[in-house]
């Protein structure tokens, strides 16, 4: 299936992340560019560039002055439809800091959520993690197949994050529908307006009841709750940042581990001897994960050119995008050997899978955690598995790229 936009005529001028071949085997594109391009560029949805060198992309990603964080979504939102809305100005107005901010909002902002994703923090909710992985095994494993993204690597991340927020669980699955909703089906402009508008909403009412319960002395310990008690001592602290905060965390915690999760497995199961080795050699799983987080990188981000300038030749605009494609500098073999190679013993692994630079990912100790988690259960459980049926599986592009459905047969 082409985009919507039509075929891509030529990769170097006229890219399209949502195009059924970059979604599908973006390595082999990735390679010709940075060997003939190296940063291409494209009209479809705005005027983009897309570095494909690791070089490239982290000296972007470090220089915050050139390049701003004040628009991150690879697909464009809405705007206009969103400014006439009063919810859609909110989300747009204040955005999910820090992800979406540059400093100084972003230095303190960020400086309020790594406390919740330390080591010692991220420690406390293992038990959890490892009983939802239990949990949701015990659902399948008399089953012939199952379904290795939606009914594992799916359920996983967004069960942490919604606990972490203090959402109940039943809310799991509209969760996961709003995110798919404004990340994964972006050009269907409608849904995904909706998608973010509902969950805005929801957050919303969540921050009142919050407030509501914490004035009449009962005590919370969830995320929403610590930025309200954090309010009453930092003005800056509004309920735009406490909303735009939350919102990041639960789409930021949700899909890009979700994906992260759903290759390793679709790894394993594609690759045999991988999964004897894993098996037979469990401390592999340490440098197994960190090689997954490299060759199957989930998530590109975006930024904005703050004035015209030349990068490296290319004549870029006030306003432009760049795609920060941290998946494709994770496959450029001037860093890394042999970069199309999956090796799970790979040592020397400086992947930038949860980016470079300010922004780099505030919750890589949780997502770490839960892929390791994830990966060791399901291995020691079912050991024995592999894909179903190859032409049934499903995989989502753009901002977050993975597995959507995951056909697995044990064997
Ligand atoms: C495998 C899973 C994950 C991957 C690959 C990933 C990747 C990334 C990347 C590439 C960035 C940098 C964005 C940029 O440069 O614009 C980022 C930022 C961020 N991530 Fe993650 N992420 C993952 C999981 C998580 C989880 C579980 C959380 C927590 C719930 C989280 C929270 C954040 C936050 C708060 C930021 C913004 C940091 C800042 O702007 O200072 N991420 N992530």
């Amino acid at each position: 299936m082409t985009s919507f936009l039509g075929p891509v005529s030529d990769w170097k001028t006229d890219f399209d992340v949502l195009d059924e071949k970059y979604i599908q085997f973006p390595f082999s594109i990735w390679d010709e560019l940075r060997n003939t391009c190296p940063i291409a560029h494209s009209n479809r949805r705005g005027s983009n560039w897309l570095p494909t060198s690791y070089e490239d992309v982290t000296q972007i990603a470090h220089d915050v002055l050139n390049f701003s964080s004040t628009q991150v979504l690879v697909i464009p939102f809405m705007e206009s439809r969103a400014n006439t809305d009063d919810v859609g100005a909110q989300v747009l107005g204040y955005g999910a800091p820090p992800i979406t901010s540059d400093p100084p909002l972003h230095t303190w902002t960020r400086r309020l959520i790594l406390p919740w994703f330390s080591h010692a923090k991220v420690a406390q909710y293992e038990p959890l993690t490892l009983d939802i992985c239990n949990s949701l095994i015990d659902n399948f494993k008399t089953d012939k197949f199952v379904d290795g993204a939606v009914q594992y690597a799916q359920q996983i991340p967004v069960r942490v994050i919604g606990h972490i927020l203090g959402v109940p669980e039943y809310m799991t699955d509209t969760f996961t529908t709003w995110v798919r909703g404004f990340l994964e089906f972006a050009d269907n402009s409608e849904q995904r307006f909706n998608s973010i508008k509902e969950l805005v909403l929801y957050l919303i009412s969540v921050i009142e009841e919050r407030k509501q319960l914490l004035s009449d002395n009962v005590k919370l310990n969830d995320f929403i709750s610590y930025l309200i008690e954090e309010s009453k001592n930092n003005t800056q602290i509004n309920d735009a940042i406490i909303l735009g905060m939350s919102l990041l965390l639960l789409i930021a915690g949700i899909d890009t581990t979700w994906s992260a999760i759903g290759s390793s497995l679709m790894h394993l199961a594609q690759n045999p001897h991988d999964l004897e080795l894993l098996k037979s050699n469990p401390e592999v799983l340490d440098t197994a994960v960190e090689e997954f987080l490299r060759a199957y990188s989930p998530v590109t981000m975006a930024r904005v050119v703050t004035k015209d300038l030349d990068f490296k030749g290319c004549q870029m605009s006030k306003g432009d995008k760049v795609l920060m494609n941290f998946p494709a500098a994770n496959r450029d073999p001037a860093v890394f050997e042999n970069p199309n190679k999956v090796d799970l013993n790979r040592k020397i692994n400086r992947h930038v899978a949860f980016g470079s630079g300010i922004h780099r990912c505030g919750g890589s100790n949780l997502a770490r955690m839960e892929l390791k988690t994830s990966i060791k259960t399901f291995v020691n459980r079912m050991p024995n598995f592999k894909i179903a049926d190859p032409t049934k599986i499903v995989l989502a592009g753009g901002q977050v790229r993975g597995p959507r459905e995951l056909p697995l047969e044990f064997i």
